[in-house]
């Protein structure tokens, strides 16, 4: 029995955004929909709280999570609370993308968010675009009768530590069943899909931590500075940042993930021939997602078409793996993405979730 919300992703309960403020403040975990996946969210400035975060997740401590904060005035009071010096090229970034899927790490104020930042002195913001998650972030940044205000909340995605991230309240009830208790506001299906583009902005260039759907190349385009890359920043002697979502094995569902192209693809289905198992069990043993139409003559395969689009990959990228993961297959054998700009958040993915 689940202290769920639902919402159908149209309408929440009237009183859905009041009582998950209120649980925020009370130093409770709230499971947060957001426009990029699901957040395991938790008052900034609450130690307790953010520590809960990290057991619930088993996440190491000190790996930093990302902060959320409103929208109202563009972000700004929020990033003054919790940040230091903000860089030109990072107020840049702010005004053409925020609210969006874009996290920049900027130099941590001192005494403000440590445990949020694992201990780091930066801390990642964010300006989530999801009215759900601006409804939650307004209500605690507008408290009544006395309150203290709720400067920002720290959320991380809501899965398990190294697992495929969450893109439907319903996922989320599946990674924390054991937490029943665990309310999950639902918004609805993520619209993005795979989680925010990471700049890092203390480092005097932006630097990209973690490709999302904001391109590389509309980042460079919004503050005309050129991205450098962490092994760049480590090919010049300065050690690359940290960051769980960089380490190379990630996103991974419990069946093995298998890059290929078009061709090795339907030659590998070839080879199946009829009969991938000769154990004559009912289910499916592999299954495949590829852009291209591919053909098999084997029973136990599952094919299923990616979208051209990139955007619509994205969108439905960790629903499809964990439908593909939920047929009890041994293997996964996806189609490499293009090798475009455009492309790069899905390829990420999908690059950690075969490592
Ligand atoms: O789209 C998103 O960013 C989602 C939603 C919920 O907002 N959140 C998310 O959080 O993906 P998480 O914790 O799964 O990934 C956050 C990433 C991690 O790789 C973390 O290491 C990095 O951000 N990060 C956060 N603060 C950092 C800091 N101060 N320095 C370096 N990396 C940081
Ligand atoms: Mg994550």
């Amino acid at each position: 029995v689940s202290a769920y919300v639902f919402s159908d992703g149209v309408e929440l309960a009237p009183d859905a955004i009041a009582a998950t403020a209120q649980a925020l403040r009370a130093g409770q975990l709230v499971g947060l929909p957001t426009e990029t996946v699901y957040g395991l969210a938790a008052d900034a400035d609450n130690a307790t709280a953010v520590a809960s975060i990290f057991e619930a997740k088993g996440r190491p401590s000190d790996h930093p999570l990302i902060v959320h904060v409103a929208a109202f005035d563009g972000g700004m009071s929020g990033v003054a609370h919790y940040a230091g010096r903000v860089p030109a090229f990072a107020q840049q970034l702010m005004s053409a993308f925020w609210p969006g899927p874009l996290t920049l790490i900027l130099p941590r104020r001192d005494g403000v968010g440590a445990a949020a930042a694992g201990g780091q002195n930066s801390i990642g913001l964010r300006c989530p675009a999801h009215p759900v998650a601006q409804a939650v972030l307004a209500a605690l940044r507008q408290p009544t009768a006395g309150e203290p205000v709720v400067w920002g909340v720290a959320a991380p995605s809501a899965n398990r530590f190294g697992r495929v991230s969450p893109t439907t309240a319903q996922h989320v009830h599946s990674e924390f069943a054991d937490r029943p208790d665990l309310l999950v506001l639902d918004g609805g299906p993520c619209e993005v899909g795979i989680e925010s583009t990471i700049i890092d902005c203390t480092r005097g260039a932006p630097v990209l931590l973690r490709p999302g759907a904001i391109t590389s190349e509309q980042v460079a385009a919004a503050c005309g500075r050129s991205l450098v890359t962490p092994e760049e920043l480590d090919a010049q002697g300065q050690a690359a940042p940290r960051a769980s979502g960089t380490l190379e094995s990630h996103y991974a569902p419990n069946a093995r993930v298998r890059l290929m192209d078009a061709k090795a693809l339907q030659q590998a289905l070839d080879m199946l021939g009829t009969d991938v198992d000769k154990s004559p069990q009912p289910g499916k043993s592999i299954a495949v997602y590829s852009r291209a139409p591919l053909k098999t003559s084997a029973r136990q395969i599952e094919l299923r078409r990616m979208p051209t689009d990139p955007a619509v990959a994205a969108h439905e990228l960790f629903s499809v793996l964990r439908e593909l993961d939920a047929l009890r297959v041994k293997l996964i054998w996806v189609e490499t993405p293009p090798d475009t700009p455009a492309w790069d958040g899905v390829r990420d993915r999908l690059q950690r979730a075969a490592a």
